[in-house]
């Protein structure tokens, strides 16, 4: 088994380091440097479709809720629903509509269930899948594969981080003139790989945990496309380390979660890019730490959120719209680490599958 995982204690760990290659693998033919297009040959028969839904479950739904973003932010309006509800009660939908099923596997019940729900309502469908030939590609009108290769860790890490980038493609395709700072784009999604590696390289996560391990809950904080980001990495830590996590918006922390916070429940604050949003959330980690919270801020030096925190997890500066996956990189980490530190089961967590097949 040591040489599946290539040396590495867990293949969770493998396929953390195997992202430079497998988001290389995911771009490869689509990002063209030199006349700067962007092409996925799928979808060369995919219309203009008036609205977008995405539906899917768990990390994939996070992914999810950033590509409803990406296209919201792109002019196109979209919308991400968990896949068990959107079974049972669907949004209106019609033939001018794409249904987008993000799935790793393909083979999720309540995933597969929503898009022939949205399919016999006439949608156009489409799976975007690590899986070739899976149940999900099978079925849909349209497949985008997110080539990031068999993923053996029941925790999704390098299929959430194609599934980004997979998710940005479906956007700059779909949205054409409407996506905003093309070329920065273009130059972020090629820089990828070697910006993942540098935060490979440079991560102190492993110590950061270190001063955590008797915490009693963990929350993580983000906004706009930050905001999936801290719920994936919560959800990445509960399901790893089985200690309490859970990701807020950063701005409905005065409207509830702010009760919980205390010196004794460390704040992970994903903040990156130069906008208002980061400056907000800068406004959030204060009024933690005026709490006595802890504070780790992941950033790319966004409003200087460093200054603030006791942890910086530091990522390298890209486009904003790749930042939060870069910053996600680090939280995989936290994640691992603080796992490893508790002697977890992290291949398989207890009650959980790689892939659930009934509703
Ligand atoms: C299971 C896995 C998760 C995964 C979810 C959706 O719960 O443990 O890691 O995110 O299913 O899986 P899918 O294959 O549809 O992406």
């Amino acid at each position: 088994e040591q040489t599946g995982k290539s040396g590495y204690d867990h293949y969770m760990l493998k396929e953390i380091h195997e992202q430079p290659v497998s988001l290389r693998q995911c771009i490869s033919g689509r990002v063209d440097e030199l006349d700067g297009r962007i092409t996925v040959e799928e979808l060369d028969d995919v219309g203009a479709p008036e609205t977008v839904q995405f539906v899917a479950c768990g990390t994939s739904y996070h992914a999810a809720l950033y590509g409803a973003r990406l296209l919201r932010a792109a002019g196109i309006p979209a919308n991400a629903y968990y896949a068990h509800e959107y079974a049972t009660a669907p949004a209106p939908v019609s033939g001018a509509d794409l249904v987008v099923g993000v799935t790793q596997s393909g083979e999720t019940a309540d995933t597969l269930s929503a898009l022939r729900e949205a399919g016999g309502r006439g949608a156009e469908t489409l799976a975007l899948t690590n899986v070739v030939g899976s149940t999900a590609a099978r079925e849909s009108d349209h497949v985008v594969y997110i080539r990031a290769g068999p993923e053996i860790g029941v925790a999704a890490t390098k299929t959430f981080s194609s599934q980004l980038v997979g998710v940005n493609l479906l956007t700059a395709r779909l949205a054409g003139r409407g996506v905003d700072r093309r070329r920065d784009l273009i130059d972020g999604l090629r820089g990828v790989p070697s910006d993942v590696q540098a935060v490979l390289d440079g991560s102190t996560a492993a110590a950061v945990v270190e001063e955590f391990v008797d915490a009693t809950a963990f929350f993580f904080l983000g906004r706009g496309l930050d905001y999936p980001v801290a719920l994936e990495g919560a959800l990445k830590f509960k399901e790893i380390t089985y200690e309490h996590a859970e990701g807020f918006a950063a701005g409905e922390l005065k409207h509830g979660p702010l009760a919980l916070v205390t010196s004794n429940t460390p704040v992970f604050a994903v903040i990156t890019g130069d906008g208002e949003a980061a400056r907000k959330t800068l406004g959030n980690v204060k009024e933690v730490e005026a709490r006595d919270a802890p504070v780790v801020v992941v950033t790319d030096g966004a409003a200087e959120a460093g200054r603030y925190a006791d942890h910086v997890l530091e990522i390298p500066r890209t486009d904003e719209r790749l930042a939060p996956l870069l910053a996600n990189v680090q939280l995989q980490l936290v994640a691992y680490h603080m796992a490893a530190r508790l002697e977890r089961a992290i291949d398989k967590p207890r009650n959980l599958a790689k892939s659930v097949t009934v509703e």
